[in-house]
């Protein structure tokens, strides 16, 4: 990925990391996070148009702070400083930083005192948002000051002959007003940047990189039918053809009809799909499981072994690729540096640990919402775009208790009807993820004049941004009873639905 103008983010811990370099790419400006102390020499060959050096917990004087290679404000190029970042910059380059009197936390009112390409469009005053314990005492030599808070008398300061700038707010987070125009000055009036990064852009390079890479070899690619792997699929079948070989399992623990949906969907985008029918090992293996880790230990195995024993039919295969996403590449830039955030991933993983596989991993770089953005690009049908996450265990881990063919049946039928009716009344779009879960529990009913004495199925259905936090979805009650009813009427073995109303945290989305 030569030839493109490129703005890097140094990371020095801060939880808007990756805000800023969304915000970037918000502004059509491909960026890329690294941790703090990469090399100045890697840095250069990287040749980026401007730097961004992120917040972050600590502060300069102590110990062990995170600091940069000072080597880096003479790259030549423009550098912008965000909160910690500012300090760093005025630690590093001979000026004072001093504990503030209080933290400030929230927004602030900010008052820009003299003019700077990068306040341009910004008026004398509007929000920002705060949230640091130290400020700069004194501004390093060079600097002048050019905007404060009550709180800040030096709310940004610039060397508009170094073009070096600080803030001490935060432009990155939605709460300042006027943070994407900061951004954008940044980018555009003091960088010199063009806003060139696109979704076709983006597809037309990744395919260039992948045939310069691939040659004439096969790529192998387990795809699941979502979102992603499907996106990643089209994308290396545009540059590669039918050398892309397409393995999809079928655990048995898929939602009602999925098989046959992705082997369509596959079809339609004129993809060839290796179709392996796996449910029987996987059951065999589940049998007797009630252990939510031990369940998913179990299909990731499970999914590794016949995914090893398609591949031998294959022959030699050099290059697998995986539809890795931007935030799984932060977080592991993180679990390096000084971020606090780790989290364990799921997803049908651990094929590189355990097959010598040379990885393709296009979506790197890209957010959620780029790769849709691609995938329609590449002519991916909404259906497939809009998918609700599923997980990789998939309904093993929605049927409480023991995972049997009897009971996946009764989950698939009521699951169906729920995601059927939240389509048919106009919600699904805004429901990050809804799903019915199985319960080991029966209750009592009364059918006619029969008792009953069934399944209990509940409703999970919430709404999250990003799957790390999340509320219960208020599905209208009318809504809520339609589904009830058909599935009380319509699916044999359960005789009472109800809706899970807990949000994530304490909860989390998944029963298990
Ligand atoms: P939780 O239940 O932790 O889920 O709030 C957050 C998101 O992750 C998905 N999830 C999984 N995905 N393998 C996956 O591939 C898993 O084992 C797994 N567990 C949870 C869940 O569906 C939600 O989107």
């Amino acid at each position: 990925m030569r030839g493109r103008e490129l703005v890097v983010v140094l990371d020095f811990g801060s939880q808007y990391s990756q805000l800023i370099a969304r915000r970037v790419r918000e502004c059509k400006v491909y960026c890329e996070i690294h941790p703090f102390d990469i090399s100045v020499e890697a840095l250069r060959r990287m040749r980026p148009k401007g730097v961004i050096l992120s917040g972050g917990p600590a502060n300069v004087y102590q110990e062990g702070a995170p600091i940069c290679d000072k080597r880096v404000f003479e790259l030549g190029v423009p550098i912008l400083g965000i909160c910690y970042g500012m300090q760093l910059m005025a630690y590093l380059l001979g000026g004072e930083v001093e504990p503030a009197d209080k933290r400030e936390y929230g927004p602030a009112q900010l008052i820009v005192d003299r003019p700077s390409p990068l306040f341009e469009g910004v008026p004398r005053e509007s929000r920002v948002w705060m949230s640091h314990g130290d400020r700069i005492a004194v501004p390093p030599p060079g600097f002048e000051v050019v905007a404060h808070t009550a709180n800040s008398p030096i709310a940004a300061m610039a060397d508009e002959d170094r073009k070096f700038y600080g803030l001490q707010f935060h432009p990155e987070v939605k709460h300042t007003e006027f943070g994407s125009k900061i951004i954008s000055n940044f980018l555009f009036k003091i960088c010199g940047c063009s806003p060139t990064w696109d979704a076709a852009s983006f597809v037309k390079r990744a395919i260039e990189e992948i045939r310069r890479r691939v040659g004439d070899e096969r790529v192998l690619c387990a795809v699941s039918g979502g979102v992603d792997s499907t996106t990643l699929a089209a994308l290396i079948h545009r540059a590669i053809g039918d050398r892309l070989i397409c393995i999809f399992v079928d655990t048995g623990l898929l939602r009602l009809n999925e098989a046959e949906e992705v082997r369509r969907n596959f079809e339609k985008l004129g993809i060839k799909l290796h179709f392996v029918d796996a449910s029987q090992r996987f059951l065999e293996k589940l049998k007797g499981v009630t252990d939510p880790e031990m369940k998913r230990k179990i299909i990731g195995e499970e999914f590794i072994a016949v995914f090893a024993d398609e591949v031998k039919k294959f022959g030699r295969i050099r290059f697998l690729a995986q539809g890795t996403l931007y935030p799984d590449v932060i977080e592991s830039v993180s679990v390096k540096g000084p971020s606090a955030t780790i989290k364990t991933h799921h997803n049908v993983g651990g094929l590189p640990d355990v097959m010598p596989f040379e990885l393709i991993e296009p979506f790197r770089e890209l957010f959620k919402d780029e790769v849709r953005a691609v995938g329609r690009e590449l002519g991916i049908p909404p259906e497939i775009l809009g998918r609700h996450p599923f997980p990789g265990p998939g309904l093993a881990i929605r049927v409480i208790g023991e995972v049997t063919k009897e009971r996946l049946d009764v989950l698939r039928q009521a699951d169906a009807i729920f995601i059927e009716e939240i389509k048919r009344a106009g919600l699904y779009d805004e429901i990050w993820q809804a799903f019915a879960v199985l319960l080991p529990v029966k209750s009592v009913g009364v059918m006619g004049d029969e008792r009953t004495y069934e399944n209990v199925v509940a409703l999970r259905a919430v709404t999250s941004t990003d799957g790390m936090t999340a509320d219960w979805a208020r599905i209208p009650y009318d809504v809520l009873a339609r589904i009830s009813n058909r599935i009380i009427n319509e699916v044999k073995g359960v005789n009472r639905v109800v809706y899970d109303i807990s949000s994530k945290p304490p909860s989390t989305i998944e029963w298990e």
